[in-house]
């Protein structure tokens, strides 16, 4: 059985969630394809070369190229090589790329995509729980330079994704839970359904295996889904909207940069989320309530809400070097309520930091907090 979350936009497409589901895959790429190239990394080799089989069988031209893995895909060297293999292959504008793996995967395969001849098709199929609910979705594709990650890409709304829960068994737990930060992140910014099946569902949450064949995860990966549809349908390039997707990734982004990217995106937007709670509960808009229940959900789910208390100067400089940053001010996605995400700009720096000390190792209990 599969359910489907319909993109709404300029050139809508669906996004399919079930298990085994590589039959729906010539649906998705749609009328006129021919030829079509399966990317994806050594990982996922064996899945590829299915993948390429079903394609074959369904009367396509079907080939397969490995990129490495994880982020050593997005690269433009890595690119250039994708795009030898299309010229060799006479990849056409009605042909297509499939792009199977991580958010690592879908970012270069659309990017791809994007770029050559202008752009030709991709399905995303992701493998990963982060890629279904978030890079794979929204078209967002890019790679990065020796300056940042992300600097280079395109806007290009895939013709169609396929979550294949089934993928979700053979991921490492801690990418698992990684990939729940951005699940209950939706929940948070939009769809409380979400928080109430994570908080009764906290133990089978954690172990992938279990959880990727029950109906509990297909219905947190459709509400996720669901959420960034809306969001992304509405406002494609972030004029606005979209940047509530963001809730946590301020901060978040910042962690990752100091960290070097050691630590996993989901963990440094989980103490990202407990940061703008705690941010806007010190601003006066959201109740202690809500930002405990912030902390507890995440700490359910093995997940961090709090790091290293001595990288406030460096927090703040990335956080300024963020290209969301707009200007001088820095911008947050606060609460103020479950589901009501609200714009803060260049909020007081007295309140940034005692945000700062309710995330520090070491902090007081929220119930002794930092006064003003
Ligand atoms: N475009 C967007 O809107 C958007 C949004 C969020 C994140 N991203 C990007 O997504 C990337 C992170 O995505 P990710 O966390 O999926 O990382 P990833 O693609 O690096 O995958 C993580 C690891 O899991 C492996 N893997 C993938 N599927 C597997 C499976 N089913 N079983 C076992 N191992 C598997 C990969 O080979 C890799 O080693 C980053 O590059 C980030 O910039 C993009």
């Amino acid at each position: 059985m599969s359910t489907t979350v319909r993109v709404h936009g300029d050139q809508p497409y669906d996004v399919v969630i079930g298990r085994h589901l590589l039959g729906e895959l010539p649906a998705l790429l749609g009328e006129g394809v021919r030829r079509v190239l399966v990317v994806h990394p050594a990982a996922l080799a064996t899945s590829a070369e299915a993948v390429r089989e079903d394609l074959l069988a369904a009367g396509f031209e079907a080939f397969v190229a490995e990129v490495p893995d994880a982020e050593a895909a997005k690269t433009a060297q890595v690119a250039a090589f994708l795009w030898g293999v299309l010229g060799q292959a006479d990849f056409t504008r009605s042909d297509a790329v499939v792009a199977l793996g991580g958010g690592a995967t879908t970012d270069l395969g659309g990017f791809v995509a994007a770029t050559w001849l202008r752009g030709i098709r991709v399905v995303q199929v992701p493998t990963t729980l982060l890629a279904m609910v978030d890079a794979a979705v929204g078209g967002k594709t890019g790679i990065n330079t020796a300056e940042g990650k992300n600097l280079v890409g395109a806007f290009h709304p895939p013709a169609g994704v396929l979550c294949d829960l089934a993928a979700l068994e053979s991921l490492p737990p801690h990418d698992f839970v990684a990939g729940l930060a951005e699940v209950v992140k939706c929940g948070f910014i939009a769809d409380p359904r979400i928080l109430e099946l994570v908080e009764a569902n906290t133990e089978l949450l954690r172990d992938p295996v279990a959880a990727s064949s029950s109906p509990v995860l297909a219905e947190l990966v459709e509400r996720a889904v669901a959420v960034k549809a809306r969001v992304v349908g509405e406002d494609l390039k972030e004029a606005g909207l979209r940047e509530i997707l963001n809730y946590g990734h301020t901060f978040g982004h910042a962690i990752e940069q100091v960290e070097r990217y050691q630590w996993r995106h989901g963990a440094a937007v989980s103490v990202g989320m407990v940061f703008v709670a705690e941010l806007a509960r010190l601003a006066g808009r959201l109740s202690d309530d809500v930002v405990e229940r912030h902390r507890a959900i995440l700490t359910s789910l093995g997940l961090p809400v709090s790091y290293r208390g001595d990288r406030w100067d460096r927090l703040v400089a990335a956080m300024r070097r963020d290209k969301k940053t707009r200007g001088d001010l820095l911008r947050f996605v606060v609460l103020e309520d479950v589901g009501r995400p609200v714009r803060l700009e260049g909020p007081d720096p007295t309140l940034l930091a005692a945000a700062y000390a309710e995330v520090s190792e070491g902090a007081p209990a929220p119930s002794r907090a930092v006064s003003l």
